[in-house]
């Protein structure tokens, strides 16, 4: 079904030997990979890879953020993921940097400072949906990706704890919820990933406790990007919360009432979708209004406009319809237990993705040989 280039081939051969001089790190002595690296959330170190041995450089970024490292030259790689009103996203530390090029180095950007990371420009979000499911939360955002050093045209790329050294894609990068854990504390997540580029991402934690969190956070599937990987009906300029019945694990689709799986070829480019991708049924979605979820994003005054103060936000949802009344945006996370949607659920129904994800499929593989 793929058909190989010569230079596709050429770049996935680098790649692959680049895997092989990163993959010596594994088994060194006093080496552990990132994944099976269990740290509470007070107990985190300076640093989680400070081996100056390590092939890619020991850590460039630090783990211990706080209000002195609040700034937008954080170099914080430690991200907080809790709601659609308060999260952080892995992106480029420098302007103008791909995600090919800095996959190792990304930093977070928070909705506000109070991770001691950098604070997301006004603007960045152009339309959030973050979903609740049995087994994982995800977030998906349409993005103007330059306001968090990315160029324009990237296509971008997939991060995760593993990487080809297992050290992580960032080196180091942890992450934690309140929302798998039973008291609002902050409990690590180890199993998760990010596809960012061509101006959407998608964040995606697994429960930590779910039979299923390595399959649903899978790493493997790189090269078919953001809608093979999170299937979703998530709109530019809407912001909402919905519960979804969870996805497929990637790679695995039902045809005539057969469970079928794909796997990605080791080589060459994916030039025709490999399979169409059943989109989960999504239900109870609450509408809000981005000026009331985004109250902390960094103010990014207008060239116009002299002196500093507040642009006003992104826009707003234009549809506008179902605006949520009290909550104002507060999407406090349902348990995760009870909630999954049962039977009829009145949401969005499933469909079938098809010519976006074509488009997707081609803008991935632009991008980059990605080191799984
Ligand atoms: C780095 O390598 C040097 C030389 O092999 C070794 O002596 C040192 O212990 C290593 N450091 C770590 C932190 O593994
Ligand atoms: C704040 O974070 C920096 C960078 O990790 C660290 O060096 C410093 O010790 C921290 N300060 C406190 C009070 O924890
Ligand atoms: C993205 O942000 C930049 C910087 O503010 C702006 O120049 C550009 O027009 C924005 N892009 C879109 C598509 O809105
Ligand atoms: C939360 O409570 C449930 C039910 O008592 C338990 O199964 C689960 O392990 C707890 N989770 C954590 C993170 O402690």
């Amino acid at each position: 079904m793929s058909v190989v280039t010569r230079s596709s081939f050429l770049a996935v051969a680098a790649a692959l030997s680049v895997q092989v001089v990163l993959g010596q790190d594994i088994g060194q002595p006093g080496f552990t990979a990132l994944y099976d690296k269990h740290i509470p959330y007070n107990q985190i170190p300076y640093q989680v890879d400070p081996d100056p041995n390590a092939t890619r450089g020991p850590q460039a970024g630090y783990n211990i953020c706080n209000s002195t490292t609040a700034t937008q030259t954080s170099e914080c790689q430690t991200m907080i993921f809790n709601a659609i009103d308060d999260f952080c996203l892995w992106s480029s530390p420098q302007p103008d940097q791909p995600i090919s090029d800095t996959e190792a180095v990304e930093v977070a950007w928070c909705t506000s400072n109070k991770y001691g990371a950098r604070t997301i420009p006004q603007g960045t979000l152009t339309g959030v949906q973050f979903l609740t499911t049995p087994d994982y939360i995800e977030m998906i955002a349409f993005i103007n990706q330059t306001l968090i050093n990315l160029p324009a045209d990237d296509f971008g790329g997939e991060l995760d704890p593993h990487g080809a050294d297992l050290r992580g894609n960032p080196m180091g990068g942890l992450v934690y919820s309140t929302h798998f854990t039973n008291d609002s504390s902050l409990g690590q997540v180890s199993d998760w990933n990010e596809f960012i580029g061509g101006g959407q991402m998608c964040i995606k934690l697994c429960n930590p406790s779910s039979p299923n969190r390595a399959n649903l956070c899978e790493n493997r599937y790189d090269l078919i990007g953001l809608s093979f990987n999170c299937p979703n009906q998530a709109q530019d300029n809407v912001f909402e919360t919905c519960d979804s019945d969870n996805q497929d694990p990637v790679g695995t689709y039902t045809t005539n009432g057969q469970v079928m799986t794909w796997s990605q070829p080791a080589v060459g480019p994916i030039t025709t979708l490999p399979y169409s991708v059943r989109i989960p049924s999504s239900s109870n979605c609450q509408t809000l209004q981005s000026t009331d979820l985004y109250t902390s994003l960094l103010a990014v005054a207008s060239p116009s406009a002299s002196g500093s103060s507040g642009a006003s936000a992104t826009p707003t949802a234009s549809g506008g319809a179902k605006t949520s009344g009290g909550s104002s945006g507060a999407a406090s996370r349902t348990s995760s237990g009870g909630a999954a949607p049962t039977g009829a659920s009145q949401g969005n129904a499933a469909s079938v993705n098809g010519v976006s994800a074509f488009a997707t499929v081609f803008g991935v593989l632009a991008a980059v040989a990605f080191l799984a």
